[in-house]
């Protein structure tokens, strides 16, 4: 990302902190996998937001005393050593030239500057990016660094930073806007790859081959989730992953993936027959949850409201899957669709949201819209999935050159 954003990112947190605050960010690390092998780093969502680094271990400090914001990056230290065996890590001027920060210094110079920092003041804001999942989350960098500076400066006091952030990430700038349209773009010719090799007979990870050559191939080096590629029944568990099963004729397969382009995301679903011919039965359920898949994009506009888009849906789900045949009552339709809508998609593809997930639509929010209904004893799974840019009056389905009518998709895969 562009410095001039990043800054601008910087200034919105930095604007809405009362005096006498700090935030400090981490990249965080990689994990161990086994033996001396480490999980792939990935930085974490905010500290890249701000900074646009991508290595590990560095800290981002802002300060903001008598309204005046200071900025500060604290490299990891050089070690000439291990740089022989991973490579170079980012010297002073080059964090420096990627984030616009302006003071660079290395992490052996962290304790000094916190110590002249805390030591003298009354008391502080130590603002900490302290999102956690769940209770039993188990304790990161930032819960270890949080005890840490609590006993030796008990005046100071802890903040979570999160609920700031949320506000500035779920509305997104044009040049983050760009990064998400360039990943769902080649997502798009990833999912048309791999609808114009499909083939009875192949298994699911087969198929799903076609959508990693194309993401390799267009400079992608990570997606935005575990591709689902799910034939037949498969379709009807939510995250079936495991990706290795024979695709039979007269099966129906759900492709549900994103490429991730500089950590931007795309999140398609499509489902399409692998002989290339809908059945009739086929036909009606998918025409059902296209039905709702086009009525949900056009509800979306500024001032809606996720929650009750939701509801929305639900019913109007209900009532498809009463035409179907599947339920009398609308209570009843948990059995065939059971779970939301849709989510907010950019840095992660389920995107940072408002608390209880009761966010208003803004202009400039990324949604998803993916209605799905799922029928284990017919061994039919069909989801259908857009992503949308929210505009002054409506939307901008960002997902638009991927076909999805029953027509468009049987001419697409007869011609190939
Ligand atoms: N594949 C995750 C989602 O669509 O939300
Ligand atoms: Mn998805
Ligand atoms: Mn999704």
């Amino acid at each position: 990302m562009e410095k001039g954003v990043l800054r601008k990112n910087r200034d919105k947190l930095m604007k809405n902190l009362e005096d006498n605050s700090m935030v400090i960010l981490f990249a965080g690390s990689a994990p161990k996998k086994s033996a001396d092998e480490m999980y792939e780093f990935t930085p974490n969502r905010n500290f890249y937001y701000f900074t646009g680094i991508e290595e590990e271990d560095h800290i981002m400090i802002l300060t903001k005393f008598k309204k005046e914001v200071k900025e500060y990056l604290f490299l990891k230290e050089i070690d000439e050593d291990e740089e022989r065996w991973s490579g170079k890590t980012l010297r002073k001027e080059e964090g420096i030239e990627i984030s616009g920060i302006e003071n660079g210094l290395y992490l052996n110079e962290l304790e000094g500057f916190l110590n002249k920092t805390f030591n003298g003041q009354e008391e502080m804001n130590i603002y900490l990016d302290m999102e956690r999942d769940s209770f039993s989350e188990l304790d990161t960098i930032v819960g270890r660094f949080a005890n840490g500076i609590i006993e030796k400066y008990p005046y100071l006091r802890i903040k979570n930073v999160y609920p700031k952030i949320v506000p500035l990430r779920l509305i997104k700038s044009d040049e983050e806007v760009e990064e998400i349209k360039k990943a769902i773009d080649i997502t798009i010719e990833g999912v048309k790859s791999l609808m114009k090799n499909a083939k009875v007979g192949m298994r699911e990870y087969e198929l799903e081959a076609f959508f990693d050559f194309t993401c390799k191939s267009n400079g992608i080096r990570d997606y935005a989730f575990k591709t689902i590629a799910a034939a037949g029944k498969n379709a009807t568990i939510l995250h079936y992953a495991d990706n290795n099963c024979e695709i039979k004729d007269g099966d129906l397969i759900l492709f549900d993936l994103g490429a991730q382009y500089k950590y931007y995301n795309g999140d398609i679903s499509r489902t399409f027959p692998v002989n290339g011919k809908f059945t009739d039965r086929q036909k009606e359920v998918y025409e059902a949850v296209l039905r709702v898949n086009e009525a949900v994009i056009k509800e979306i506009k500024p001032e809606v409201k996720f929650l009750e888009l939701n509801k929305k849906a639900r019913t109007m789900i209900a009532e498809e899957c009463k035409k179907l045949g599947l339920i009398k009552a609308e209570e009843e339709v948990s059995k065939y669709y059971w779970h939301s809508i849709g989510h907010s998609l950019g840095l992660d593809t389920h995107d940072v949201d408002s608390p209880d997930r009761d966010t208003v639509f803004k202009k400039g929010m990324v949604w998803t819209v993916e209605p799905g209904i799922y029928i284990e004893e017919e061994g039919i799974g069909i989801r259908i999935e857009d992503d949308v840019l929210v505009t002054d009056t409506g939307v901008e389905v960002l997902t638009k050159n991927m076909i999805k009518s029953i027509e468009d998709i049987e001419n697409y895969m007869s011609k190939n």
